[in-house]
């Protein structure tokens, strides 16, 4: 992979470029803002960490759209964060112009690059980038489920004292509390969580992890998640830039998947060097159905809103 541009260098974004630049993922990022010093001085502090880090990625800083020119990647991540008591949905109208701008940039400078979103609501605004892109699916999806099932996965390990690495959990749906965390194909070590939890304990969890980005907001107050998210993101691009063909939930486009279509929702999603090239669909039991089709009514609501 040789580019990755992302854009907005907020908390998220700036973090993400850590990240990327010590795990090497590409040769240059490019790091796109709009206020004037911020990206360059960010871009900076990043490389210079590098000596200490040990990496040679290149991480340049630019106001000028221009300067996504030749991305493999776009990671978007401006937009305004929410507030303590606010829900993902409450600062779309917000980050609906800015992702709109964003996109044209992209048709623009970069229409070969892929369009990784985590500017929330994150679900609305990928299906919206995507319509407005006129993209195949492959190149327009976005980040959710690899958050949610790393805090799952955290509350899991913590719970039982098993290691994390073992814990494999799966969270569909859209990425607010309405999204859907998947007991039955939860497990450790390929044993399913119902082995070493109660239900009383697990439904917790699942509780927990609906409101995963709200206690972290709550507890600081004056910032959402941020390592977290940017862990998720990388590990996205990771599957893309090495094409490991990873099984992961993705905010992806539904054509008829899960009998949606024309919405975008975290489901199970295969992620190769040339994007999401496959979304897999679970035989899902009746209950599981009816909350992802509550998620989706959820998701659609903001969809209609703007559409
Ligand atoms: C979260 C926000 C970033 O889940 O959506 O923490």
């Amino acid at each position: 992979m040789k580019k990755i541009t992302i854009v907005g260098v907020g908390r998220v974004g700036e973090s993400t470029a850590q990240i990327l630049a010590k795990e090497e993922l590409c040769r240059e990022i490019m790091l796109l803002d709009i206020h004037e010093g911020v990206p360059q001085g960010v871009a900076l502090d990043i490389q210079e960490s590098g000596a200490l880090l040990r990496f040679d990625t290149r991480v340049n800083g630019a106001t000028d759209p221009a300067a996504m020119a030749d991305s493999d990647i776009v990671i978007v991540t401006a937009g305004i964060p929410r507030k303590p008591g606010m829900s993902r949905s409450d600062v779309l109208d917000t980050n609906l112009a800015i992702i709109d701008e964003i996109v044209d940039n992209m048709l623009r400078y970069a229409p070969n690059a892929m369009l990784l979103m985590v500017t929330n609501p994150v679900d609305v605004l990928t299906w919206h980038a995507w319509k407005r892109s006129g993209w195949p699916r492959q190149r327009v999806f976005g980040q959710s489920g690899a958050l949610d099932t790393a805090r799952m996965a955290t509350f899991i390990a913590l719970e039982t004292g098993y290691s994390i690495k073992d814990v494999s959990p799966l969270v569909l749906g859209g990425h607010g509390d309405a999204m859907v965390p998947l007991t039955r194909f939860t497990d450790i070590a390929g044993i399913n969580i119902e082995h070493f939890l109660s239900l009383e304990t697990i439904e917790k969890i699942v509780e927990r992890t609906r409101k995963g980005g709200g206690e972290i907001l709550d507890l600081k107050k004056s910032s959402s998640a941020y390592d977290s998210p940017a862990a998720a993101v990388a590990a996205m691009v990771d599957a893309i830039s090495h094409n490991r063909h990873r099984i992961m939930p993705c905010v992806s486009i539904l054509e008829g998947e899960y009998e949606q279509h024309g919405i975008a929702m975290g489901v199970p999603s295969v992620l190769d060097e040339t994007g999401l090239i496959k979304v897999i669909e679970l035989n899902l039991n009746e209950r599981e159905r009816a909350d992802f089709q509550h998620s989706a009514e959820v998701v659609r609501a903001d969809i209609n809103r703007i559409s």
